[in-house]
């Protein structure tokens, strides 16, 4: 696997590669990263993936500082599951110059769920994927790259990002990796102690049952849907958690659900000092 820090030794690297297939990832890395690199691989002729710990899509108050960063074992990782190039900027190779130049979301999509709660979020995240995807993809005539259904939402940005700017990159989404307990894997998880760690799969056994009840309601979800959430909400607060939001979308665009549409349950709550997301196909 080649290393790579600034955009210049990345484009030359990629110069004879057709169809890059990409994986932009934080870093510290675990099986559902790994997995979406497995998936990456036979969607082009050049698997890359790229490390780094975007400062724009990090509120002041958020972790940006103590984000673990693992190079070590994400390197070791990443050369055991076959990637071809990692690309790895430092900041100043990404953010020469103030990112003043931002992509601009679409409030209908962007400012719902994580961006309510994360005012900002998803110009941060969209900025630099869209930088990222002209570092590994300029000049190309086709692209991939894959993202995990984990961030249903950031997935959504992404594609309609894409769509409206006609970049010529398939995106491919990768389930949910979780552990046998049916927690989703998520960087954050290494913030739990060892007791939050054992309550920590109530967001998704939560999420589960609002779910159940949601298709148990679907011919008249507009009527019930408060409730069940309310329900959900107080489930989880009474077991100690903060949750932010405990909701039933349409997946077509995440707004609220009528009947016939198909659903998608996802939820954001704090356990402790440690902010966890999760989702669901129903
Ligand atoms: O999902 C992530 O890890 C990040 O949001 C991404 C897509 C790498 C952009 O920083």
């Amino acid at each position: 696997m080649r290393i790579v820090h600034s955009i210049v030794e990345l484009r030359q690297q990629l110069a004879n590669a057709e169809h890059p297939a990409f994986v932009p990832t934080m870093g510290n890395l675990h099986a559902g990263h790994i997995a979406l690199i497995t998936q990456a691989k036979p969607l082009g002729d050049c698997t890359v993936a790229s490390i780094f710990v975007n400062r724009l899509q990090f509120l002041p108050h958020e972790d940006f500082d103590s984000y673990p960063r693992t190079w070590d074992s994400d390197c070791e990782k990443l050369q055991a599951a076959g990637c071809d190039v990692l690309f790895a900027p430092r900041e100043h190779d990404l953010y020469p110059e103030p990112q003043t130049f931002k992509v601009h979301t679409d409030p209908a999509l962007a400012d719902l769920l994580e961006g309510h709660f994360r005012p900002g979020f998803f110009t941060g995240v969209s900025t630099v994927v869209m930088k990222l995807f002209m570092a590994v993809f300029a000049g190309k005539a086709q692209g991939t790259a894959v993202f995990g259904k984990k961030d249903y939402q950031q997935l959504m940005v992404i594609r309609q990002m894409v769509r409206q700017f006609a970049l010529p990159i398939e995106i491919a989404s990768g389930e949910t990796r979780r552990s046998a307990d049916g927690l989703a894997l998520s960087s954050r998880n290494g913030y739990l102690s060892e007791a939050e760690r054992a309550e920590a799969l109530h967001l998704s056994l939560t999420l589960r049952e609002l779910g159940r009840d949601a298709l148990a309601a679907a011919n008249a979800i507009e009527a019930h849907l408060p409730a069940l959430e309310a329900k959900a909400m107080e489930t989880l607060s009474r077991r100690g958690w903060q949750p932010d939001y405990l909701t039933v979308r349409r997946r077509s665009d995440l707004q609220l659900p009528h009947a016939g549409d198909a659903l998608v349950v996802l939820g954001a709550a704090k356990i402790g000092a440690t902010r966890l997301i999760d989702n669901l196909e129903v």
